[in-house]
């Protein structure tokens, strides 16, 4: 059964959808079909497709009560949309669907699992949000609310356990259970991942805090994944009220990852590394899937909460999703590249090799602004090491993006101050990398509103939004020193409306 809140939400974005043009969006990366859209929810495998739905508002590009949008795809690149699959039309769930998960479940249907949002009036007067478990359960497109809902309540939280701010359960089976994590404030106020328990999905059993915040990094843990990666634990999360550590970790909303082992016995988590999940500007709230052919895939939501006043005039859609990105683990770090599948998009290849540079250069046909480019660099004189060397996209001399490194410190440095924006926000970010003697990788995936570049072969990745005009398509290198370069550079040909494409 459809609720009017469900159809009222489908017929909005039937009418009005269809006229926001192709043209005005991404060419890879996903947006909303109308209106506001932030975490990826439900990323999982169904029936052969992967399926991605999100938090949605679609009759503004505000934040407001969040209904699930939907769409699916079979290469990460191209996403076919799909009618909206949750509205806020219960008792439990009446002022949000919030985030959460997907599972096909044994017998072919579909289960999504999220946080039902319910605003109660305290005895002090004020209004508070009440945060319990849901699941609703479908076959791809539509979706029917369990029965049983709320199915994790204030009653399985853990003593001092906040029913207020507990929410985004991430699930996922294991031999006959099913398990999930959500994220929660214990009583010092910070965050922790709790752990359940389920033989159905509809009686879960509380198991322990996997891991808990204490007030380190951040406070209240937003959005946890949890799964095993090449022998390890991997749990992310993304916490609020972050105070900056060092280069790692920048103030604000931010994105940790915990690498560890997992001790089944305890239901925790024993930490052996602690880092920031992307080092760039806007990155939150990421959610994985493993693919049929073994590949742990991230995709995190292209913005940052403290940014998102900040949009194009007339827009009609605001928030894109990342690219997908392949994670693995090398020397106990995380790595990420962009998902295999973008390389068949790839065309027109340019290469250089061994260009050699000392103040400022363009190179013919390198210019663009949906791409995939991958600059490699060494220095130029055995004697002296060269200051930085910098990369300027989306330029076209009065505005660019930049990326620079500095071999001395070991800093990379992505910097849209000049991108455009007409806003006082946070346009820089700095951050630290492998000391390689002067060498550095830098891939950069342009699509035409955002950045994101993948430092030595993923050992970073740091993200950034652009609304800079698409016709600022030139890249420019520049060097304070003498450095040695490789460019490789091809566009990313997308058959779909409105992809761009450059003449060569
Ligand atoms: C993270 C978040 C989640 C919540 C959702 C609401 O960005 O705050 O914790 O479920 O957004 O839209």
């Amino acid at each position: 059964m459809i609720s009017e809140k469900l159809k009222k939400a489908r017929d909005f974005e039937d009418h009005y959808g269809p006229f926001i043009p192709d043209s005005s969006r991404p060419a890879f990366h996903l947006t909303p079909t109308i209106g506001w859209m932030n975490d990826p929810n439900g990323f999982c495998l169904y029936r052969g497709e992967v399926h991605l739905f999100y938090q949605y508002h679609p009759y503004e590009t505000k934040w407001g009560p969040m209904h699930w949008g939907h769409v699916k795809t079979r290469d990460f690149l191209h996403w076919e949309r799909l009618p909206v699959a949750l509205a806020p039309d219960t008792d439990y769930d009446r002022n949000g669907c919030f985030s959460g998960s997907a599972l096909e479940l044994p017998d072919g249907r579909h289960l999504l699992v999220y946080t039902g949002v319910r605003q109660v009036r305290e005895k002090n007067g004020k209004l508070h949000d009440r945060q319990t478990q849901c699941v609703a359960v479908g076959d791809g497109v539509n979706y029917e609310k369990a029965a049983e809902n709320p199915v994790i309540t204030a009653a399985d939280l853990p003593e001092g356990g906040s029913p207020f701010d507990f929410r985004d359960p991430k699930v996922w089976r294991e031999g006959d259970s099913c398990y999930l994590v959500a994220g929660n404030r214990p009583a010092d106020g910070s965050g922790s991942v709790l752990l359940y328990e389920s033989p159905d999905c509809l009686h879960w059993t509380y198991k322990g805090v996997l891991a808990a915040c204490h007030n380190q990094f951040g406070r209240m843990w937003e959005c946890p994944d949890f799964f095993e990666l090449d022998g390890r634990h991997v749990l992310l999360t993304s916490p609020e009220e972050m105070t900056a550590i060092g280069l790692e970790f920048h103030a604000g909303h931010g994105t940790v990852c915990l690498i560890g082992r997992y001790d089944r016995e305890r239901c925790h988590l024993v930490r052996e590394n602690v880092q920031a999940i992307d080092y760039g500007l806007d990155f939150y709230a990421p959610q994985t899937l493993l693919t049929p052919d073994g590949r742990r895939v991230m995709i995190g939501w292209m913005q940052n909460w403290e940014t998102v006043g900040c949009q194009p005039a007339n827009a009609q859609w605001f928030g894109q999703m990342t690219l997908p990105r392949e994670l693995s683990i090398r020397d106990g770090r995380l790595i990420q590249t962009p998902v295999r599948e973008l390389e068949s998009v790839r065309s027109y290849q340019i290469l250089y090799r061994n260009v050699l540079l000392n103040g400022m250069t363009t190179l013919q046909n390198v210019r663009g602004r949906v791409l995939d480019m991958t600059v490699t660099v060494r220095p130029g004189s055995q004697s002296a090491l060269y200051g930085w060397f910098k990369i300027n996209v989306a330029g076209n001399g009065e505005h660019m993006t930049t990326v620079r490194y500095k071999p001395e410190c070991n800093t990379v440095r992505v910097d849209r101050t000049r991108c455009g924006f007409p806003h006082d926000i946070v346009n820089v970010r700095d951050f630290a990398v492998r000391p390689r003697g002067g060498e550095i990788k830098l891939r950069i995936v342009l699509d035409k509103y955002s950045m994101e570049l993948f430092v030595n072969d993923g050992e970073q990745a740091a993200t950034a939004v652009i609304y800079t005009d698409v016709s600022a398509d030139a890249i420019s290198f520049e060097s304070m020193g003498s450095v040695i370069m490789d460019v490789e550079k091809y566009d990313l040909l997308l058959d779909r409306g409105g992809a761009y494409e450059q003449d060569i």
